[in-house]
Parts: C-alpha cells; sequence; structure tokens
C-alpha cells in the first residue's frame, strides 16, 4: 500500500521515499527535466533527466528519490510542497495515459459540463472536485456523530416504496412478481420517520438518499439528492431550531474552520416580514455578498399551511382543489388557527420552518400533524378523493394506535455544500450527478430494456 501522500514529502527532508501519482505537467529543459506529481493532496516537483523520457502527463508512475530542500531563491510559495523537490533514483510508469478530452489542471467552469459528466472520473482529478468530496464526507462524519452523541439513532428505510408526496413526479419502478403494480422511489423518508416515531424510536436521523423527477436547476439536482433527514418525538418547534443550528454552527466551525457568520444566534423570521421586506421566502442577509466566507444563516418561520393549488401541484388536486400544503400535508397547523381551517384556510399558519443561507433554502421541516381529525381535514381541504385518502390509510391507521407529538427537518447536504462553498450548482459537489435530460453520461444511462426482461415484468412498450 501507499504509505506517503504527496503533501507529507514536506516533513522528510533528507529521507528517500516512494511516491505513487498522475504526472500533473511535465517541463523538459534537456538534460534536466522536471515532473509535477500530483495525488488526491496536492503536487511535488520530481526531478530527473534521460529516465524521464518516456513519461507524459496524466501517467501513472511510481517514483523513489531523496527529499531535498530547494534553493531559497527557488521556492515556490504558492503551493504546500513549494520548498522541497524529489531527486529521482528510480522511476516506473505503472499506466500509459492517453491525451484527455478534457484538461484537469484548471477550475474547470468553463468546460461545457455535459463533457465534464460524460468524463467525470477525469473531472474529479481536479483538486477543486476532490476538495468538495472530501469536504462532504468530513461533513456527513461530523453530523453522524453529532447526532449518536445526542442519543439519535440512524435508520435505514425502504427504497422500493410507494408514493411519498414532496411537491415532485414519482420514479416508478416495475414489479415483476406482482405484475402491473409498481414501486415509487422515495422523494423522502417522510412517511417511514413519522411511523418510526409510532415505533417509539423517538429520536431518528438517516443520511437519505431522496428521487424526485422534476427539472434540474442549479440548485436542484435532477433524480436524486442526499438530505440529513431527522424527526424527534415530544418536541416543540423551538427544539428543532435549537438542535438544527447547534449542529450546524459546531458543524462549521469544525470542518469550513475560515468562513464565519453574519449573524448569531440566527434570525428567525415570518414569512410574512421576508416577504414584505425581501420580496422572497429565502433572503441573502449577507453583508458583504463578495466575501467567499460568509454565511448568513436565518430561518424562515410561520409559513401559511396552504397555498392557492395551481396546475402543478398535479399530485393533489391538479388545481381542481382550492387549496395546496405548502410545505407538505402532514405539517401542523398553528394551534391557535386551527378554528380557521373551516374558516380562512388561507389564513392558517403552520408549524413550517425552513432553514436558509445565503439565500438558498437548504433545509425544510416542520411539527406534524399527530390528529386524525385535522389529517383529514387537511386530505379533504387538498382535493383528495376517497381514493387517494387511502393510499395513506396506513398512516391513519398507526396514528390511531398511541402517536408521541414529533416533528423534524432535512437539511438537503448537496445544497449546503453548494451554498456554504459558494458552488454555482449542487453538482458541482455531487460525484456523479445526472445531466440536462437526466441522462448519466458515463454508464449511458437510462438505458432500454431487454425484451426478455420487459416480458417477465409484463410490460409492453408502444
Ligand atoms: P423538502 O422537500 O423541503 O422537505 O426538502 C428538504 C431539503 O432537501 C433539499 N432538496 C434538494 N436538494 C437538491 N436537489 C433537489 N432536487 C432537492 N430537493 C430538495 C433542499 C430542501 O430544503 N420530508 C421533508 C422534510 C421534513 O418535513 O422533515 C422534505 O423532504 O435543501
Amino acid at each position: 500500500m501507499k504509505n506517503l501522500f504527496v503533501d507529507q514529502t514536506v516533513d522528510k527532508i533528507g529521507e528517500t521515499v516512494e511516491l505513487y501519482g498522475w504526472v500533473d505537467s511535465k517541463r523538459d529543459h534537456k538534460k534536466i527535466v522536471f515532473i509535477d506529481l500530483r495525488d488526491r493532496t496536492g503536487t511535488v516537483q520530481v526531478v530527473g533527466g534521460e529516465n524521464f523520457k518516456e513519461i507524459s502527463t496524466e501517467d501513472v508512475i511510481w517514483v523513489k528519490g531523496i527529499v531535498k530542500k530547494r534553493p531559497e531563491k527557488l521556492i515556490n510559495r504558492k503551493i504546500k510542497t513549494g520548498e522541497i523537490e524529489l531527486e529521482t533514483k528510480e522511476i516506473k510508469i505503472l499506466s500509459k495515459a492517453k491525451p484527455l478530452p478534457i484538461p484537469v489542471n484548471t477550475e474547470g467552469y468553463d468546460i461545457d459540463e455535459e463533457i465534464r459528466l460524460k468524463y467525470r472520473y477525469l473531472d474529479l482529478r481536479r483538486p477543486r472536485m476532490f476538495r468538495n468530496l472530501f469536504l462532504k464526507s468530513k461533513t456527513v462524519t461530523f453530523i453522524r456523530n453529532y447526532l449518536t452523541k445526542r442519543d439519535f439513532l440512524e435508520i435505514e428505510t425502504p427504497i422500493l416504496t410507494k408514493t411519498t408526496p414532496e411537491g415532485a413526479r414519482d420514479f416508478l419502478v416495475p414489479s415483476r412478481l406482482q405484475k402491473g403494480k409498481f414501486y415509487a422511489l422515495p422523494q423522502s423518508p417522510q412517511q417511514y420517520k413519522q411511523l418510526l416515531m409510532v415505533a417509539g424510536i423517538e429520536r431518528y436521523f438517516q443520511i437519505a438518499r431522496c428521487f424526485r423527477d422534476e427539472d434540474p436547476r442549479a440548485d436542484r439536482a435532477y433524480g436524486e439528492f442526499t438530505q440529513l433527514d431527522l424527526e424527534m418525538s415530544f418536541v416543540d418547534q423551538n427544539d428543532i431550531l435549537t438542535l438544527t443550528e447547534d449542529l450546524f454552527t459546531q458543524l462549521v466551525k469544525e470542518v469550513f474552520p475560515e468562513k464565519h457568520f453574519t449573524q448569531t444566534p440566527w434570525p428567525r423570521l415570518s414569512h410574512k416580514f421576508v416577504k414584505e421586506k425581501y420580496g422572497t421566502d429565502k433572503p441573502d442577509l449577507r453583508k458583504n455578498k463578495k466575501d467567499p466566507d460568509e454565511l448568513a444563516f436565518s430561518w424562515t418561520i410561520d409559513f401559511p399551511l396552504f397555498t392557492e393549488q395551481s396546475e402543478e401541484d398535479y399530485f393533489y388536486g391538479s388545481g381542481k382543489a382550492k387549496f395546496a400544503p405548502s410545505h407538505h400535508m402532514f405539517t401542523a397547523p398553528n394551534p391557535d388557527d386551527i378554528p380557521l381551517l373551516n374558516k380562512d384556510p388561507l389564513k392558517v399558519r403552520g408549524l413550517q420552518h425552513d432553514l436558509v443561507l445565503n439565500g438558498y433554502e437548504v433545509g425544510g421541516g416542520s411539527i406534524r400533524i399527530h390528529q386524525s381529525e385535522v389529517q383529514n381535514k387537511v386530505f379533504e381541504l387538498i382535493g383528495f378523493t376517497e381514493e387517494q385518502k387511502k393510499q395513506f390509510n396506513h398512516m391513519l391507521e398507526a396514528f390511531s394506535y398511541g402517536v408521541p407529538p414529533h416533528g423534524g427537518i432535512a437539511p438537503g447536504i448537496d445544497r449546503f455544500l453548494m451554498a456554504a462553498l459558494g458552488e454555482p450548482s449542487v453538482r458541482e459537489v455531487i460525484a456523479f450527478p445526472a445531466s440536462s435530460g437526466g441522462k448519466i453520461s458515463i454508464m449511458d444511462a437510462p438505458s432500454e430494456a431487454g425484451e426478455e426482461q420487459l416480458r417477465e415484468l409484463g410490460i409492453k412498450l408502444r
């Protein structure tokens, strides 16, 4: 196993070391030839001569040599290993590289995204992309440690399941054993996490993959993305906001130490206030929008429980009913406003909370309805037919066996990272995102199914 990363060579002056990596660049001065050897931690200058003749950029090599301090005037302060270089004793090419279709030693923003995604395994070689994946891994590890220390259980919920309306189209998977029936991939683990509260888990979280068939945007991945999904029993809204705020504050301190907050504690602003003052429910409250390290977190609360229904709310009444849930149909009304459910539903405030960062909605959640009369009333107002209501009988039934008051939140991991790192799109923090048209270019997915497969599934293409 390789036992030394490039950035560790600075501590090895005078020692003979072995390095593995890619040839980032080569400079040929005839008698003396330099290469920059790259691994995930950076580059180091390697000095050779005739023995570098066969080497070209992006070849994978092994090199053995002595770490030497560079003369003062040749020190490169721009890189971590700029004070040293490796004097080659032996070198081996482990694998040759053809000329790459895209450069990988630039930031890459100017390269056509379709091409970057087609060659994603090369695109990810760029240091910026490695840094993003590295920080994502650190973020998830931090979250796991933080929550498990506070008595949360990490629990997996099914991917092959039934529709979980979060406002997008579902992905359907045909069932072979029950021909003519379909699973839906979860848009979020919303119903399962609520059922886990009925089960007495009390504190649940999951780094959960969510699937939504909706048009991609800069801050919205097509197909799938990752949430920190969490749910707690016996809490009020303040408990959820306080826990989330502490989690993200500690996370930023540990994983993004160069960042600073515009304001702490984070402002909690009513939906009415932010709409009137900023014209949006996710205001960008940064003092200096040019400062890449400024993080302006805020909460938006007191959302109306319902909005007017439009054609796009196709899952609900498809525009046939008057109201659509402004978050989702399990969000509880503010108890003070319950009488208004009959009189003036648009005036009812919901116990919804959105977590906002630098103008992006990075999380959403709520206190949930735990009384079946209220749930039934909401179903009615959003125009559910008896048939549609039946799809949620399992929830109503579960809630009839003793359900704790509960609530939670789901910050989007990809969107949080995009906002925190100032990246222009969520695709910059996802290893293999879908491109426009929902294609995974590397694999050429989706692809056609064989006739035999379709026959087994009882499917005939029209
Ligand atoms: P919601 O639908 O608001 O709530 O989603 C929560 C958060 O998930 C992220 N997100 C996305 N990120 C990338 N690409 C997407 N297509 C995408 N869609 C959503 C956002 C968003 O704020 N079940 C509820 C949560 C709850 O009530 O606890 C839910 O999923 O950051």
